[in-house]
Order: structure tokens, then sequence, then C-alpha cells
């Protein structure tokens, strides 16, 4: 099961209330979430005034704006700002998605933000990605060969390349994993759609040949069989991929190995 890594007995309490900006006629409130594991309080809700007249449209032109300009401890990550590194990846307004392509204007009203949802928080918006990325790593996200290396590239067909459309795009940001129910409770042996999408990509890439010892490592009631289809993946992921499509391909693929 996840277990949080918050304090015993914890529970969001109300935090501190920023003050507005002045002269400001176009003003915005994000109430934040903020743990800081150092000082042993409880993980609170702050509250800060963004004037929008002065800030990207963004959500995380205005984390920026609030860090650079009101409070440089609030902590998250970013990198990017594009969409591809992953990195920003938080709940905002009940929704798993990258700050740096969600824009505030589709939020209306206060907005609410979260780190992922059921993972270990190291603080404030930062989650703590180790398991997550072990998942990854444990299904061994690269060309696994025997044969000879070609003296230049492994060649592909268009028509072979093009199963890869809809999975190499994705920038593992862990919006999909952390909004799956079945991901939360049993986090530490399923798999998740993030890691079982990765796996999909290389079974079904024409150039690589561990295809037999991919499903092996799959064929488990917990890894792969814990995906209930109920969706939510696909409908969270900011990169609009569909990892319940893959995994219910890597469900045919082991049903069709045993016929
Ligand atoms: S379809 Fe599967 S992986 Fe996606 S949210 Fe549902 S249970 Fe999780
Ligand atoms: S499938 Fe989508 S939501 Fe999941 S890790 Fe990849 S980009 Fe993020
Ligand atoms: S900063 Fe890279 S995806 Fe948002």
């Amino acid at each position: 099961m996840v277990e949080f890594a918050l304090p015993k007995n914890s529970r969001v309490v109300t935090g501190k209330t920023w003050p507005r900006p002045e002269g400001a006629t176009n003003v915005r409130a994000f109430r934040i979430y903020r743990w800081d594991p150092d000082t042993g309080e409880n993980p609170r809700i702050d509250t800060y005034f963004v004037d929008l007249d002065t800030c990207g449209p963004m959500m995380l032109d205005a984390l920026i704006k609030i860090k650079n300009e009101i409070d440089p401890t609030l902590t998250f990550r970013r990198s990017c700002r594009e969409g591809i590194c992953g990195s920003c990846a938080m709940n905002i307004d009940g929704i798993n998605t990258l700050a740096c392509i969600w824009g505030i204007d589709e939020v209306k009203g206060d907005v609410r933000i979260y780190p992922l949802p059921h993972m270990p928080v190291i603080k404030d918006l930062v989650p703590d990605l180790t398991h997550f990325y072990a998942q990854h790593a444990s299904i061994k996200p690269w060309l696994e060969t025997s044969t000879v290396t070609p003296e230049h590239e492994w060649r592909q067909s268009p028509e072979d390349r093009k199963k890869l459309d809809g999975l190499y795009e994705c920038v593992m940001c862990a919006c999909c994993s952390t909004s799956c129910p079945s991901y939360w409770w049993n986090g530490d042996r399923y798999l998740g759609p993030a890691a079982l999408l990765h796996a999909y990509r290389w079974i079904i890439d024409s150039r690589d040949e561990a295809t037999g010892e991919r499903l092996d490592n799959l064929d488990d009631p917990f890894k792969l069989y814990r995906c209930h289809t109920i969706m939510n993946c696909a409908q969270t992921c900011p990169k609009h991929l569909n990892p319940a499509k893959a995994i219910a391909e890597i469900k045919m693929l082991m049903v069709e190995r045993q016929m």
C-alpha cells in the first residue's frame, strides 16, 4: 500500500493569507498546499493573490511570480515550461496536469493547487517519484537486441514506426499513475499506467528482440492485472495519451501467446 510521509494524525490546516497587491484590479487567489517536513508542523493551505495583468497566462507563470515576488520558500519542480520535461506535474483544481501548459483561465474562481495525489511529499508541491522511476526502470525502457548490431541504424518500416505513435510522446509526468485508484492502493506492486505504457512501447517496437522476456516480466497478478479499465489515466494525461489502451493491448498479447 502507498503510505504518506506526513506526520501522524496530521491534517491540512488553514495557513497564511498574504496581502493583496496594491492597486491591482485583476487579481486571482491561489490556495496552495504547503508542507515542510523539517518544521514538524501540519500541512497547511496558504493563500496568495496574484495580479493577472502582470503575470503570464499559465499556472506555472503564477507559481513563478509567487516565488519570485511574494514567497521564495514556495517549492515546486519545473524546467522546460513547454510540456516536455514533465517535471511541473501537480494537482490543479482537482486535475492532475502540467502547470506550464494549463492556463489560469481554465479555472474559474480561486485556484487550488496540491501535489500529485497519493505520493509521498518531499516538500510543498514536490512528490517523491523514486518508486515511480524504479518501476519505469523495471520494464527496461531501452532497445534490447541479441543479433549483431548493424553498421548503421536499426531499420524500421514507416508502418512499424507508426505503431509507436501515441506512446513515445509520454513525458513521464506521473499524472496518470497518480490519478489511478488501482495505483493508489497497490502502487507498491502494480506498475501503473505510465510504466505499462512504456512497457508496451518497447513490446511493439519491431526492432526489439526481447518481446517474450518483456511479457514474462509483466505476467503477474499485480504488475499488470490490477488495471480495471477505470480510465482516469487517459482522461487526465496532459499529452492526450491513452495508457489504458496500451494496457489492454498487453493483456491481449498475453492471451494470444497462450493460444
Ligand atoms: S484504466 Fe487502468 S491504469 Fe488507467 S486509471 Fe484505470 S485502472 Fe488505472
Ligand atoms: S502517459 Fe501521459 S500522464 Fe502518464 S506519464 Fe505519460 S505523459 Fe504523463
Ligand atoms: S516545466 Fe516541463 S513540463 Fe512543465
